[in-house]
C-alpha cells in the first residue's frame, strides 16, 4: 500500500478487500434450506466497521506477511464477530431490534434462524481457515497458530466469557477490576485474536508478538469503553444500533460504574498504552497508531 495514502483511505482499502473476499464465504446452492444463507449473507453483507478484519491485515503488512495467506483468517474473524452480533442481538440477551443500520437478524428470519445463522458463521469461519490451510504446503505452524489464537479468543476463556459475564452480572453491581475483566473477554479477546492472527501469519518476532499483544489488549479495552460510552452519547441514526439501551437494561459499562469523566479519561489512558506499545516498530506502525485513535475518536 502507498505510504502517501491518508489513514482513510488505507482503511477503505482495507475494507474493500476484506468485503470481497467475504462475499466468497458464504456461496449458496438450491437444495432444500438453502434459507439459512439468506440469513448468514444479511448480517454478514449488512456493513459493520470490519475493525477486526483490518487489523489483522494490517499487522500482517507491517510486517511484510502475504495478503493472501491472512486473508482467509481476517475473514473468519468477522465471521465469528457477526455471529456473535447476531446472537448478542436475541431477545434471550440484549433483545436489540437494530444492528448496522437495519432489522437485527432475529427480526427478519426469526429467532430460530438466527440462532442458526450465528451457528453457521461460527462454523463457516473454521471451514474457512481449514480449507485455506489444507492448500498450503510446508511448515504449516503459523495458520494453526493463528487458528489456536481465534478459536482461544473467542471461547469460553474469552469473548464467550465475556457475554456470560454481560449477562449474568445484568442489574447486579460489579466491581471496577470485574468490570474490566469483562471488557478484556467480550470485546479484548476477539480485537486481541484478530492483531495476533496477523502476527503470526506476518512471522512476528517474540519480542515483536509481545508487543502487538500489548496494543491489541488495550485498544481491546478502549474499544469497548468508547461503546459504552457512545451508548449514552449516539443515536440510532448515527451508529446503526439503538441507544441508551445499557442503563435501561441494567448493563455494567464504564459509564454506569465510573461515570462518563472517568470512562473518557481511562478510555485515553488505554490509547496512549497501546500506542507505546507501538515503540519498537517506529514509523511502520503508523497506521496502527491511527487505528488506536480512530478507536478513541470514532462517532459509530
Ligand atoms: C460491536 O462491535 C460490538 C462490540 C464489541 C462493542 P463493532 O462496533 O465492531 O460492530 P460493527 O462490526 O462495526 O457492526
Ligand atoms: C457486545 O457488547 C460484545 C459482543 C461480544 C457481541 P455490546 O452488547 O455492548 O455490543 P452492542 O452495543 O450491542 O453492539
Ligand atoms: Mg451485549
Ligand atoms: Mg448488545
Ligand atoms: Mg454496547
Amino acid at each position: 500500500m502507498d505510504g502517501t495514502n491518508t489513514f482513510r483511505e488505507k482503511y477503505d482499502e482495507y475494507v474493500n478487500i476484506v468485503n470481497n473476499a467475504l462475499d466468497d464465504c458464504v456461496a449458496t446452492d438450491d437444495k432444500p434450506g438453502s434459507e439459512i444463507f439468506n440469513a448468514m449473507k444479511y448480517s454478514l453483507a449488512a456493513g459493520g466497521k470490519r475493525l477486526r478484519p483490518v487489523l489483522a491485515l494490517a499487522v500482517c503488512d507491517m510486517l511484510g506477511g502475504s495478503r493472501n495467506d491472512v486473508l482467509p483468517f481476517a475473514c473468519a474473524i468477522e465471521m465469528i464477530h457477526t455471529y456473535s452480533l447476531i446472537h448478542d442481538d436475541l431477545p434471550a440477551m440484549d433483545n436489540d431490534d437494530y444492528r448496522r443500520g437495519m432489522p437485527s437478524n432475529h427480526r427478519v428470519f426469526g429467532e430460530a434462524m438466527a440462532i442458526l445463522a450465528g451457528d453457521a458463521l461460527l462454523n463457516r469461519a473454521y471451514e474457512v481457515m481449514i480449507s485455506h490451510i489444507m492448500k498450503k504446503e510446508g511448515d504449516l505452524r503459523s495458520f494453526v497458530r493463528a487458528m489456536d489464537v481465534i478459536a482461544a479468543g473467542s471461547g469460553a476463556e474469552g469473548m464467550i466469557r465475556g457475554q456470560t459475564l454481560d449477562i449474568s452480572y445484568e442489574g447486579r453491581e460489579l466491581s471496577g477490576e470485574t468490570l474490566e475483566y469483562m471488557h478484556r473477554c467480550k470485546t479484548g479477546a476477539l480485537i486481541r485474536a484478530a492483531v495476533l492472527a496477523g502476527a503470526c501469519i506476518g512471522g512476528a518476532s517474540e519480542q515483536g508478538y509481545e508487543a502487538l499483544a500489548e496494543y491489541a489488549e488495550n485498544i481491546g479495552l478502549a474499544f469497548q469503553i468508547k461503546d459504552d460510552i457512545m451508548d449514552v452519547e449516539g443515536s440510532l441514526d448515527r451508529m446503526g444500533k439503538t441507544s441508551g439501551k445499557d442503563a435501561v437494561s441494567g448493563k455494567n459499562t464504564y459509564v454506569s460504574v465510573h461515570g462518563l469523566e472517568k470512562a473518557v479519561q481511562l478510555l485515553d489512558g488505554s490509547v496512549s498504552t497501546a500506542v507505546e506499545a507501538l515503540g519498537c516498530f517506529g514509523e511502520k506502525a503508523g497506521f496502527l497508531r491511527d487505528l488506536a485513535f480512530f478507536i478513541k475518536e470514532r462517532d459509530n
